[in-house]
């Protein structure tokens, strides 16, 4: 389905009933990585699963972005299907900081808070040195180039191993993604800003997950996380990496449906 933004098209998914459940995708993904929790998760929770602007089915809307700007363009979705009570929102990765930058703009909409495979730091400036590198090769060499950067650090290495026909699939959304949504995305997470502090002072309930195998964001990250986190709760995943959610769909489907309840 799509929504009419301002002046663009977002496309989204959504499935089940009960308090409204956002999946914020990462970069450069789109929301098919959430298939099996539209799909598993539909009789804990009203899903709502977008295509970030220039990622998926949504328009190539050029950059650059940030995180606020991506954070507002969930809350105008939600408007638009006519979401009004507090919901739960998911973020992975990239949408990890979409989704600190939601609880920043919009805590009142807000009950519970999914940080999955995710940090709550800045980037670094060897960081942001990398992200320009990043953007360069987007626009000389296109998305084929960094799904190919990309692909051997999204998963598990078991992951690799056995399932060869999901990483296939990945590399089919990686290179789907505009160049305007993968240059976007990387000026708004050199530009994010660091959330550490945020944490400390949550009055949500929050669930932090990750992968024990993630190797584009260290399972460290995560403990920090919790440890600065009051009464959050902390689940990491086995023989999982940076996509747990496609990995190990059952643990992570238990693991969100259980915090879900307690929302
Ligand atoms: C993501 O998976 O969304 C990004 O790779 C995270 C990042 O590069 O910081």
């Amino acid at each position: 389905m799509k929504s009419q933004m301002n002046g663009w098209l977002i496309a989204y998914d959504t499935a089940g009933e009960g308090i409204p459940l956002l999946l914020i995708h990462g970069y450069p993904l789109s929301r098919k990585i959430w298939e099996p929790q539209v799909s598993g998760l539909a009789s804990y929770a009203h899903i709502i699963a977008p295509d970030l602007r220039g990622h998926g089915d949504s328009d190539a809307v050029p950059g650059p972005y940030s995180v606020d700007m991506l954070a507002e363009d969930c809350i105008n979705l939600l408007d638009n299907l006519g979401v009004t009570r507090p919901i739960v929102v998911c973020g992975l990765s990239m949408g990890g900081y979409i989704a600190l930058a939601f609880l920043r703009k919009f805590p009142e909409r807000m009950a519970g808070l999914i940080l999955t495979a995710t940090r709550a730091s800045a980037d670094s400036p060897e960081g942001k040195v990398n992200r320009e590198k990043a953007i360069e090769i987007a626009e000389t060499l296109g998305a084929t180039a960094i799904a190919e950067s990309m692909l051997p650090k999204m998963f598990s290495p078991a992951t690799y191993e056995k399932q060869p026909r999901l990483v296939h699939q990945l590399q089919g959304i990686m290179a789907h993604t505009s160049v305007e949504g993968i240059v976007g995305d990387l000026h708004a997470m050199k530009e994010r800003p660091d959330s550490n502090a945020l944490l400390t002072s949550i009055a949500k309930p929050v669930l932090i997950i990750h992968g024990n195998d993630d190797q584009l964001i260290d399972v460290s990250e995560a403990q920090r996380m919790h440890q600065a986190t009051p009464a959050s709760e902390l689940v990491i995943i086995e023989q999982a990496g940076h996509l747990l959610n496609l990995e190990q769909p059952s643990a992570f489907n238990l693991a969100v449906g259980q915090f879900i309840k307690r929302c």
